[in-house]
């Protein structure tokens, strides 16, 4: 009986003193395993008389009971205190201020590009598209360039693999195959002669051979084009004042027409921009310098000939400008080849908020 009592404190405080599962699966094996304390009780069960047999068997098997709902209650006790223990230790902490998130920003190049639309949107333009890889003729040819012309060298244009039927192919040099491509399309064609205007831009990419603080292989120009059957150079004159004075945001820009000459018009002329240089410091508007900006004339009879137009009909004005220049002379950026580095640095200075979207 002694023994009995005895081993039942000892199983017992050590079921109450398991600090964690191991030392209570370890208190378990020490009265219930095996060789365990309670269980060495019930092997003594048969060397003993029946009377005795069946009241000390009785007593083992309550105390077997004992330590049984003891382990269970402590096991449960530790458990939980082990999950609460974890819940506390892995807390999310929700006080963290967030991280911050990194804000996008829109490149100069497309932030032109939607002023530029939104300027002559305003004059009644619509934006036209064409492809970066064109072939020789809508690149060259239906634009009167002729075909020893030095544009068309291979010092200056990147020629891709002809085609399978020889069409020479290129990257295009310039944005003016989209006035080719444009005045083919059947439903201008329909518009033209029902007495419409076809009033375009085609802002993209354009390709060269080139490669220095002011020229990059890939650049940006936007094209223009106006045909119906009355435009003529003074309209010319007036959309581009409008639009440098709109574009710099100088109402009182100087700009000069300078006689120029391009194949795909005649007459032609160059644009310049009245600016000032003060101590190496580049100031557009007044002053006694002038930058070049933009090229434009009268669309070549030949042009609209090559296009389907009757030259007798038809006339109209076109320009091309790059699209990087203008931008780097807006925003005074000095390399154009910054724009192409994807520097985020450069881009978040450079770069405009979607709020300052004029779209
Ligand atoms: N395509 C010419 C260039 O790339 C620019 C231009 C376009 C000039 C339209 C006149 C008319 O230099």
């Amino acid at each position: 009986m002694d023994d009995l009592s005895t081993i039942r404190s000892e199983a017992l405080s050590a079921v109450s003193a398991a600090a964690d599962l191991a030392a209570l699966e370890a208190a378990r094996v020490a009265a219930l395993g095996k060789k365990g304390s309670v269980t060495g009780l019930m092997k003594t069960l048969g060397g003993l008389a029946p009377e005795q047999r069946k009241e000390f068997g009785a007593r083992v098997n309550q105390l077997k009971g004992e330590v049984e709902a003891a382990l269970e209650a402590r096991r449960g006790a530790l458990s939980s205190s082990a999950l609460a223990a974890r819940l506390v230790s892995e807390k999310v902490d929700i006080s963290l201020p967030a991280r911050p998130e990194g804000q996008g920003s829109l490149h100069p190049i497309g932030q032109v590009m939607d002023e530029l639309a939104a300027i002559f949107g305003e004059m009644g333009f619509t934006w036209a598209d064409g492809p970066d890889i064109e072939d020789d003729w809508h690149n060259f040819t239906a634009l009167n360039i002729p075909p020893d012309h030095p544009a068309r060298q291979m010092q200056d244009t990147f020629y891709l693999p002809p085609r399978a039927d020889g069409t020479p192919i290129v990257l295009r040099t310039h944005t003016s195959p989209v006035q080719a491509r444009t005045m083919l399309r059947p439903e201008v064609q329909k518009m033209l002669a029902d007495g419409g205007a076809l009033r375009i831009i085609v802002p993209g990419r354009t390709f060269r051979i080139d490669n220095d603080a002011t020229h990059t292989p890939m650049f940006h120009q936007v094209e223009g084009l106006v045909i119906d059957r009355t435009t003529h150079m003074g309209h010319l004159k007036g959309c581009l004042v409008d639009f440098c004075r709109a574009f710099f945001e100088i109402d009182d820009l100087p700009l000069r027409f300078r006689p120029s000459y391009f194949p795909f018009t005649e007459p032609s002329a160059e644009v310049d921009i009245g600016c000032s240089w003060k101590d190496g410091e580049l100031r557009i508007g007044a002053g006694g310098s002038w930058l070049e900006i933009l090229g434009s004339g009268m669309v070549h009879p030949k042009v609209l000939a090559n296009c389907g137009l009757d030259p007798e009909i038809y006339q109209g004005f076109a320009f091309g400008m790059g699209i990087d220049r203008i931008a780097m002379l807006k925003y005074g950026i000095s390399d154009l080849r910054s724009f192409f580095d994807s520097d985020l640095r450069w881009l978040h200075h450079y770069g405009f908020s979607a709020l300052e979207s004029v779209r």
